[in-house]
């Protein structure tokens, strides 16, 4: 049991961009579930243990419906767009399922590995641009971010000459200044991809933006609403999360000299390290449920109404199930981390979000023998804790 006599607020910032805050030292190793505080004041649940998060996260009892009563809103950006349709991930069973349904042939380890090809054009692309302007170079601006919003364009049949305005959006709704700002940034979304949808109607090309719009004239299963909230959240969960990833984990690795050397070395060690990266680093801390009955959970009960929330930060480093959990390790079986959630709304993207990452890298650290930060590590800024994390910048030199 823990000690803490005031509940730890939630959610922290990081003190290094690929460890837990240490605000959450006092909650590890100790009990795998604790009351916090969120930034409101209201109290919530937050769970560490690795056991009992894939038990909850499976447990049909806990709602991602963000309009229920008591769903525990983390920051006042997202409490102000709670009412704005959130197709897939804000959506329980059964119509949860129906959704999934209609993108998951897209997003098979099959599709994944035969966009494979056109992913590494898109990096070879990105990464002969970057070395043609440098060194130095921003990571993040020249590769980390084009190289996941033009792969998702690509899939869903949106122009990526739209870029500049949709990460800006994306960049708004997930860590705008205000939460004013966050809402006109989802408003600008729905409206640009609801005429981009209303485009593709009269004017059809071959992406997945254009199967779902054929789908409803078809059908009719889909209306234009939903079609809008399907767009944004593959657009925005499809580039922000693995552009966060690529800088991130290349921020990682730059500071474990060994293990960079030990990858360069034996590249058939990348599936194994971008598994244990995901692990480490842990990019979306903060899984979001609502209960909906009483659970009743080693001795403590999470009441109906009662907020929960996933620290995978913390999760993925449970000693239980990771030796040495602080230590990056490319050689220890990672897989079972819960980095890309677990249960009915476990990553759609997964499958290209490994991939990406992977080819990536391992053109990162082929192409860039010498490639290092361009200032020192403690100057360059990262993401705060209320949002997906990620490094702001990452200049590098090479
Ligand atoms: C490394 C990069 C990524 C990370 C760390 C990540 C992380 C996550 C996590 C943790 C969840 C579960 C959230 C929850 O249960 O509350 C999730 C769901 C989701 N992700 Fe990803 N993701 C990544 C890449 C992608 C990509 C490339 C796409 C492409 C479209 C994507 C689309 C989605 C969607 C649509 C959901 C909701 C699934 C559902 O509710 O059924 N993600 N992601």
């Amino acid at each position: 049991m823990t000690d803490l006599t005031e509940p730890v607020v939630f959610p922290q910032d990081r003190t290094c961009p690929y460890h837990p805050p240490t605000a959450y030292d006092p909650l590890r190793g100790t009990r795998p579930l604790t009351e916090i505080t969120l930034f409101d004041g209201r109290r919530a649940w937050l769970v560490t243990g690795h056991a009992l998060a894939r038990q909850l996260l499976a447990d049909p009892r806990l709602s991602s419906n963000r309009n229920r009563p008591g769903f525990p809103m983390t920051t006042p950006r997202f409490a102000q767009v709670r009412d704005r349709r959130l197709a897939l991930l804000g959506v329980d069973d059964p119509e949860h399922r129906v959704q999934r349904r209609m993108v998951l042939p897209e997003f098979t380890l099959k599709r994944a590995d035969a966009l494979r090809p056109r992913i590494e054009e898109i990096v070879d692309e990105r990464l002969e641009a970057m070395i043609a302007q440098g060194p130095p170079a921003d990571l993040v601006a020249a590769f980390a971010l084009p190289v996941p919003s033009m792969v998702i364009c690509a899939l869903l049949g949106v122009p990526y000459a739209d870029h500049d305005f949709f990460e800006e959006q994306s960049r708004r709704l997930l860590r705008g200044p205000t939460a004013a700002d966050a809402e006109a940034a989802r408003t600008r979304l729905e409206v640009y991809l609801g005429e981009l949808i209303d485009r593709k109607r009269k004017d059809p090309g071959d992406g997945l933006l254009d199967d779902l719009v054929h789908q409803q004239l078809r059908d009719g299963v889909i209306d234009r609403e939903l079609l809008i909230a399907m767009a944004i959240i593959l657009l925005v969960a499809g580039h922000e999360t693995t552009a966060n990833m690529i800088s991130l984990g290349t921020y990682t690795l730059l500071q474990h000299p060994e293990r960079l050397a030990e990858l360069r070395a034996d590249p058939a060690l990348l599936p194994g390290a971008v598994e244990e990266l995901m692990r480490m680093l842990s990019i979306a801390d903060g899984l979001l449920r609502v209960a909906t009955e009483d659970i009743e959970t080693g001795g403590t009960t999470i009441r109906a109404g009662d907020g929960v929330v996933f620290a995978t930060s913390v999760i993925n480093r449970d000693e239980s199930v990771y030796a040495d959990p602080d230590t990056l390790d490319f050689h220890r079986p990672a897989r079972h981390h819960v980095a890309f959630g677990f249960g009915i709304h476990q990553c759609l993207g997964q499958n290209l979000a490994r991939a990406e990452l992977e080819i990536a890298l391992r053109a990162l650290l082929g192409r860039l023998p010498g490639l290092r930060l361009a200032v020192p590590a403690e100057e360059i800024p990262f993401k705060p804790g209320d949002t997906i994390q990620g490094m702001l910048e990452l200049p590098v030199a090479w």
